[in-house]
């Protein structure tokens, strides 16, 4: 730059000397002596131009470090890689998106997939659902909604649901409402099933499918965006449920029990109080100790079917951002509980949640909230057993 300055001044001197010498000078010397001026302004401006890489390198350095923060191992990092989540709340797949394969290779070029290994899963990431009922809280607004998770294939068990327990759309004036959340299907034929859950779902309205693989170790990516859902879609419902494909719910019970409860930071079920970890690597759920260095893991509702206030949704999903996604569910949610500072709360009565198929009987079902059923029980009679007329005991 001093180099530029001290040309400058000496081409301002020059200039001065100049005016008087045109005078004197004839008219081809005098453009001689322009046409040296332009030479000498042009080696200035190359000059400039020969700076501009550096600078430029600086601007892209500062461009790939937003595209992929991920890959710098710098605390602001953390920092960008939590703020397009929350904004990601309000806009996840408000535009149901489906990946073109150009937004996919640029992904793959901002971050190389890397595994989370067997015992975490793909979590946070920006899912979006294929499909998805995006009014129907809107339009119905819920007291509580209820979320059954099941497998893309498994329309057995949905239809059994909607032609028993989750008929009851109102119950003691308090509206109800029915999903069923869904990952894709793969395999061979995946293409059919999804042609085939389309269907279903232009006759239901009630499906709601995430395009995460579909499977049990991915459970924790499911109950994640089932609450990112709730928060999107369905945040002014008092409470969610969720509840698993294999279960039977007494829908009154629930309800009477949610009319009485706290409407804010209240998680209830089966509640798992000094759950131990098991290290035993051919256990179903094994868990290593650089991932869950405690041997207790903290109190959590057990998966088969647990109870939120909705505001719940998105502290947890806030949560989870400083929560390492553990491939088991529920305890998952204990540890993002436990991030929040809010223990789960113990049902007012211990015989309401069923672990263990109770078998059925008309009065032990009237008493109960849920319980898990055995695959012989044929629920369709139960039901229509449960709905009679006339007193349950
Ligand atoms: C879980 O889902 C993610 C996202 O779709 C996928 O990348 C991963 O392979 C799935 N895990 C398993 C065990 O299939």
């Amino acid at each position: 730059m001093t180099a530029v300055h001290r040309r400058q001044k000496m081409r301002n001197t020059d200039q001065h000397a100049e005016d008087k010498n045109c005078l004197t000078l004839s008219r081809s010397q005098c453009c001689f002596f322009f046409l040296v001026l332009g030479v000498v302004l042009l080696y200035c401006s190359t000059n400039i131009r020969n700076m501009v890489p550096v600078w430029n390198l600086k601007w892209s350095m500062q461009n790939n470090s937003t595209n992929s923060a991920a890959e710098l191992p710098e605390t602001t990092s953390v920092a960008t890689t939590q703020e397009p989540t929350t904004q990601r709340q309000s806009t996840v797949s408000s535009r149901v998106t489906k990946k073109t394969p150009e937004t996919q290779t640029a992904q793959r070029i901002a971050a190389p997939y890397v595994s989370p290994g067997p015992y975490l899963v793909e979590y946070p990431y920006e899912y979006h659902f294929t499909i998805n009922e995006e009014l129907k809280c809107k339009q119905e607004n819920p007291f509580v909604v209820l979320i059954v998770q099941v497998a893309p294939r498994n329309r057995a068990h949905r239809d059994i649901i909607r032609n028993s327990w989750g008929s009851e759309k109102l119950v003691n004036n308090q509206v109800v409402a029915l999903f069923f959340l869904l990952g894709m299907q793969t395999g061979d034929d995946a293409e059919q099933v999804h042609r085939q859950l389309l269907q279903e779902s232009r006759e239901h309205h009630d499906l709601i499918q995430g395009d995460f693989v579909d499977c049990y170790k991915n459970l924790t990516i499911k109950t994640m965006v089932m609450l990112e859902w709730l928060n999107s879609y369905c945040s002014s419902a008092a409470y969610a449920m969720k509840i698993d494909s294999d279960m039977f719910l007494n829908v009154p019970n629930l309800v009477n029990l949610l009319l009485k409860a706290p409407r804010t930071n209240y998680m209830t079920g089966l509640v798992a109080h000094g759950g131990r970890v098991s290290r035993d690597p051919n256990f179903k759920f094994y868990m290593p100790v650089d991932l869950m260095s405690e041997d207790v893991y903290p109190p959590y509702a057990l998966g088969l079917g647990y109870i939120l206030s909705l505001d719940l949704t998105k502290k947890l999903v806030e949560a989870s951002r400083h929560v390492k996604a553990l491939y088991i569910e529920d305890v998952y949610l204990g540890l993002c509980m436990r991030q929040l500072g809010i223990r789960p709360t113990d049902p007012p009565d211990w015989n309401l949640f069923h672990v263990l198929p109770l078998s059925y009987s008309r009065c032990e079902y009237s008493n109960i909230i849920a319980t898990t059923t055995l695959e012989n029980m044929d629920l369709l009679w139960i039901w229509r057993d449960f709905k009679k007329p006339g007193p349950y005991c």
